[in-house]
């Protein structure tokens, strides 16, 4: 089955969506995304069947624009990403300097859709001025408009009146969620978020996020939590606490682009985490979940564009 995708975005989970289903549970009623950004696995989960609805949320305003665009008004979206697709023919540095300035002073979500086809690894990156400055990749185009039509259609007929789009803090959306949803956490990566960084509009601190962690646990708000990961013995992030009960998981995700340049053999893995609540309406062993479907390889830094 061929996921549609239509938001190139650094740090999606699209490549490691089939190993995170599988610990989905049989019935829930919303599939909760505090951190969508281009919500890889509530595409996947809605393409599987995996959840009747869903609440996508990010602190990245434009990003949710998009997404509601995306959702309620795809043709204008497909005729706008190809209008900026034809029109940079030619003159793609100018044009792409051209759209990141209109894109600052408007906050468009059609020029941001345009910026993250043509930007350097899909990834957005913020001035102190919170103004978009990341770079053209000058070796590509950016998607053809014909596929970028295709994914956003299927896209938007995916969740077409079954979907909550919001911008807030993560915090403030686990405060909807219930014990018959589901929440799946991919916040920015430890190590990356905090310090300014500017690969994410917003850090998350690490002891709120250990307390939001806490306050699902205690409502008993089954979750999934994608969460660092090593490469070789390097291990990134600070660990979290054993009293929050998790189980984790480690799910191969290739060679990382880093270690391939330098000639090394390291492997990444994606660390997953199953909250207790989660674990207890599972219907099979958790033993068997892992056999089954963590085994296989996957390439975690296939870049999208
Ligand atoms: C690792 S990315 C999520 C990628 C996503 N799973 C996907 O498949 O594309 C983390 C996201 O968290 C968002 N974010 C950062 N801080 C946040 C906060 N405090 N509340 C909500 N979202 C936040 C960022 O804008 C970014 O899109």
């Amino acid at each position: 089955m061929k996921i549609p995708h239509p938001i190139p975005y650094q740090g999606s989970k699209r490549n490691i969506a089939k190993f995170i289903l599988p610990f989905f549970p049989r019935e829930i009623n919303t599939l909760i995304e505090p951190f969508a950004g281009s919500a890889a696995i509530s595409i996947a989960a809605a393409c599987h069947g995996k959840a009747p609805r869903f609440h996508l949320n990010d602190i990245n305003k434009p990003l949710m624009a998009l997404w509601q665009e995306i959702i309620s008004d795809p043709k204008g979206v497909v005729a706008s990403y190809e209008r900026l697709w034809k029109e940079q023919q030619g003159k793609e540095r100018e044009f792409y300097d051209y759209v990141r300035d209109a894109f600052n002073r408007t906050q468009r979500p059609d020029y941001l859709l345009y910026l993250l086809a043509r930007c350097v690894k899909a990834s957005v990156r913020y001035n102190a001025r919170g103004e978009f400055n990341q770079s053209p990749d000058n070796r590509r185009l950016g998607r053809h408009p014909e596929q970028m039509a295709d994914d956003i259609f299927a896209v938007s007929n995916l969740f077409r009146g079954r979907v909550t789009i919001t911008s807030k803090d993560y915090m403030q959306v686990l405060e909807s969620a219930t014990m018959k949803d589901l929440v799946y956490l991919d916040p920015p990566y430890q190590g990356v978020c905090n310090n300014g960084d500017p690969r994410y509009y917003s850090g998350v601190d690490f002891k709120e996020f250990v307390l939001s962690l806490d306050y699902l646990n205690q409502q008993k708000i089954p979750f999934v939590l994608s969460y660092d990961g090593r490469t070789g013995p390097k291990t990134f992030g600070t660990e979290l606490p054993s009293e929050l009960e998790l189980h984790q998981f480690e799910i191969e995700a290739g060679r990382s682009t880093q270690s391939t340049l330098l000639g090394k053999a390291d492997i990444t893995y994606e660390s997953i985490y199953l909250s207790k609540a989660l674990v207890e309406c599972l219907d099979v062993s958790l033993k068997d979940l892992a056999n089954k479907h963590l085994a296989r390889q996957v390439s975690l830094f296939e870049i999208v564009g």
